[in-house]
């Protein structure tokens, strides 16, 4: 065995120290999913976009874990759901399977957005603060608004809280799956200001659903130190 050359002990180092960087970069994105789960009132985070008052609405917004959900608006949104998604699960690969989509949403990670016009609910958000692909990212799972409530900015409002949310929580992006195949929901998350996000699969693997995403443009160092979520 000849003696290694100084290039290829340098190649080495730099492995190593690029290894060490992406455990870092996996460990640090850990506990800023932990910390955001652990926070007890994600309201304070963003409670100027909790209003909104547009477009004759006149809507009031909170945000639950689903443990603390009321069970007849956890019912509300599995129905809604249902209503607004059934029939595009149904004509793709996923199939609809009510059983699996209810437990999804009552997993206890899931986070609620609720929407309400006095004592009616209009639309809400689950999402969660997750690692994804090793990034800390608010994943948001659904965004549903009832019919009559649609094309008056609700939506687009209710994106807006979870995007603050994820810059305070020290989030890199919102992320979320979107079928191809409903051209409604793609014109609202690209007039949103969402794109193809790198971990979207090769049209050839999948082309039921895409992977979108808009960052909070937060660089490492913000991440390292973030007034918002230091004074929640
Ligand atoms: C997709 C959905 C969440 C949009 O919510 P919304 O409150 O109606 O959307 P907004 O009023 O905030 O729309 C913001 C912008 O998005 C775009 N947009 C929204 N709905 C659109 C549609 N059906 N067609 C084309 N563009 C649309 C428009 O640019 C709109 O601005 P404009 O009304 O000034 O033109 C709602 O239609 C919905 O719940 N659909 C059924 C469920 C669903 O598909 N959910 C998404 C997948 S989880």
């Amino acid at each position: 065995m000849g003696k290694k050359t100084a290039t290829a002990v340098n190649k080495n180092k730099e492995k190593r120290q690029a290894r060490k960087l992406e455990q870092r970069r996996i460990a640090d994105g850990m506990t800023h999913v932990t910390n955001a789960n652990k926070l007890e009132e994600l309201a304070t985070l963003c409670k100027e976009l909790l209003v909104y008052q547009s477009n004759n609405l006149e809507v009031d917004m909170y945000i639950q874990r689903v443990t603390e959900l009321d069970k007849n608006v956890l019912q509300w949104a599995i129905d809604l759901t249902e209503r607004n998604m059934k029939n595009l699960y149904e004509t793709c690969a996923w199939g609809w399977n009510r059983d699996r989509k209810v437990e999804e949403m009552t997993e206890d990670s899931a986070w609620y957005l609720i929407a309400k016009e006095k004592d009616s609910l209009l639309a809400f958000s689950h999402f969660r603060f997750d690692l994804d692909f090793g990034d800390p990212v608010l994943y948001c799972y659904e965004v549903q608004v009832e019919a009559d409530g649609r094309r008056r900015g609700l939506g687009q409002r209710m994106l807006r809280v979870l995007e603050k949310l994820a810059a305070a929580t020290r989030m890199r992006s919102v992320r979320l799956t979107a079928l191809t195949h409903n051209p409604s929901a793609s014109a609202f998350f690209r007039a949103c200001g969402y794109s193809l996000d790198d971990t979207s699969p090769p049209k050839e693997e999948a082309n039921h659903y895409e992977i979108l995403s808009k960052s909070t443009c937060l660089t490492d160092t913000d991440l390292d130190k973030n007034p918002e979520l230091d004074g929640a």
